[in-house]
């Protein structure tokens, strides 16, 4: 009785966060939901050895190399992740321990809600709107419609954007990583009632649809904007090969963030874009047959370049939302995708034992390789979105 108590409230649990993200229209493989769930296990064990090793006032960002634990104050875009993938590993395994960690990590978080960044969706939807899914707080709705706030003094309305990286005077700089923020906006106008969270949302993905793809729906990583009159300058690849390369995380940025933006407004041009990207990514002479992709799609030296673990993450999370939305053959393909890719990123190429990697659940991530940082390293957000994933995964057809 006990069992089958716990048993319900996990699923309600795990129902309550990736509800937002539902998809009715196929079932998951009974196969992989086992190997979901022995990861998902895995996973929280690994989480708990690495808790032991980050400082009381950071975050983890990875395990260098050099085999030290590299941690980072909260303004760092990636400090949300942790506290995330913590929430949502104690709703797949109802380990208290997880969430207690999670909800320490939310002290060291909350004065970022008036950070002026353009990441701060990153930071703290993934971090407060995990945990206000869990058990809503009126302190966590403050802080999140405050962050949403800030975020908002970013936008200006001659670009229709909000600004990514500081710029020169004069000039506007957006990436495509910035659809992803939009969601704390689109949350922002959906809870407090104003629709002017929204409108901006709406206004930087219809700029970003227009200025940053190629007519084969790849897209470019930065759009340069004259702040004055919103015209292009210049378009660039910063993280990527090359400025006209397909740089593989910032496809998946652009493929999640339009299919999110389409369950929020379900604007037909959203799901087209959404579609022709994942399309792009799928379609791709140079995507690995695991569909873990190079970090970048023109990559010198495939097939011996570096994979990006991250990149596979976030697709396989956006294919199985993106999934519910087309036709049923369409979908089914983007379940397939999805289905390789957590079967790969779960073999021990990916996947670390017990121990191994610092603590972190997945290996070879690509930060930023033109720069010569976090090359073929653990990464915070390939975990959370890896972990987001499964949980999609187990979710389909309910
Ligand atoms: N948002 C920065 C990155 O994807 O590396």
């Amino acid at each position: 009785m006990k069992i089958k108590y716990l048993a319900a409230t996990m699923f309600l649990s795990i129902l309550a966060y990736t509800g937002k993200a539902q998809n009715n229209k196929f079932r998951p493989k009974a196969d992989l939901v086992n190997l979901i769930d022995k990861n998902l296990k895995e996973a929280a064990e690994q989480y708990k050895f690495l808790m032991k090793h980050v400082p009381a006032d950071s975050l983890p960002e990875t395990f260098e190399k050099s085999g030290k634990w590299k941690s980072i104050p909260a303004k760092n875009w990636v400090s949300g992740f942790y506290p995330g993938t913590l929430f949502y590993l104690y709703q797949a395994t109802n380990d208290k321990a997880l969430y207690e960690e999670g909800l320490k990590r939310l002290t060291v978080m909350e004065p970022i809600k008036y950070l002026d960044s353009h990441d701060i969706g990153f930071m703290m939807y993934c971090s407060f709107g995990n945990a206000n899914n869990i058990k809503p707080e009126p302190s966590y709705k403050d802080i999140l419609l405050t962050s949403a706030t800030t975020l908002t003094k970013r936008f200006n309305p001659n670009v229709g954007c909000t600004m990514s990286w500081s710029s020169k005077p004069g000039e506007f700089r957006v990436i495509i990583d910035n659809m992803m923020n939009l969601e704390l906006l689109m949350w922002a106008s959906k809870t407090s009632g104003d629709p002017s969270f929204a409108k901006m949302a709406v206004s930087h993905a219809n700029t970003t649809l227009k200025n940053h793809f190629r007519p084969d729906y790849s897209s470019f990583h930065l759009v340069n904007y004259n702040s004055g009159n919103g015209q292009v300058i210049r378009k660039q690849t910063v993280q990527g090969f090359a400025d006209e390369s397909a740089w593989a995380r910032g496809q998946g940025w652009g493929l999640y963030g339009f299919t999110m933006m389409y369950r929020e407004t379900k604007d037909p041009q959203y799901l087209k874009q959404a579609t022709g990207i994942a399309n792009f990514i799928l379609n791709h002479p140079n995507l690995p047959t695991d569909k873990v992709p190079f970090w970048d799609f023109n990559s010198p030296g495939i097939p011996n370049a570096l994979r990006d673990a991250s990149a596979g993450a976030i697709y396989a999370s956006a294919l199985i939302e993106l999934a519910g939305y087309v036709d049923a053959k369409e979908g089914k393909k983007f379940i397939a995708a999805a289905e390789t890719i957590l079967r790969s990123l779960s073999s021990p190429q990916f996947k670390a034992a017990y121990g191994d990697n610092g603590g972190f659940i997945l290996k070879h991530s690509v930060g930023h390789l033109p720069k010569g940082v976090l090359i073929d390293v653990p990464l915070t957000y390939a975990d959370y979105y890896f972990v987001e994933a499964m949980l999609r995964y187990k979710n389909l057809g309910k």
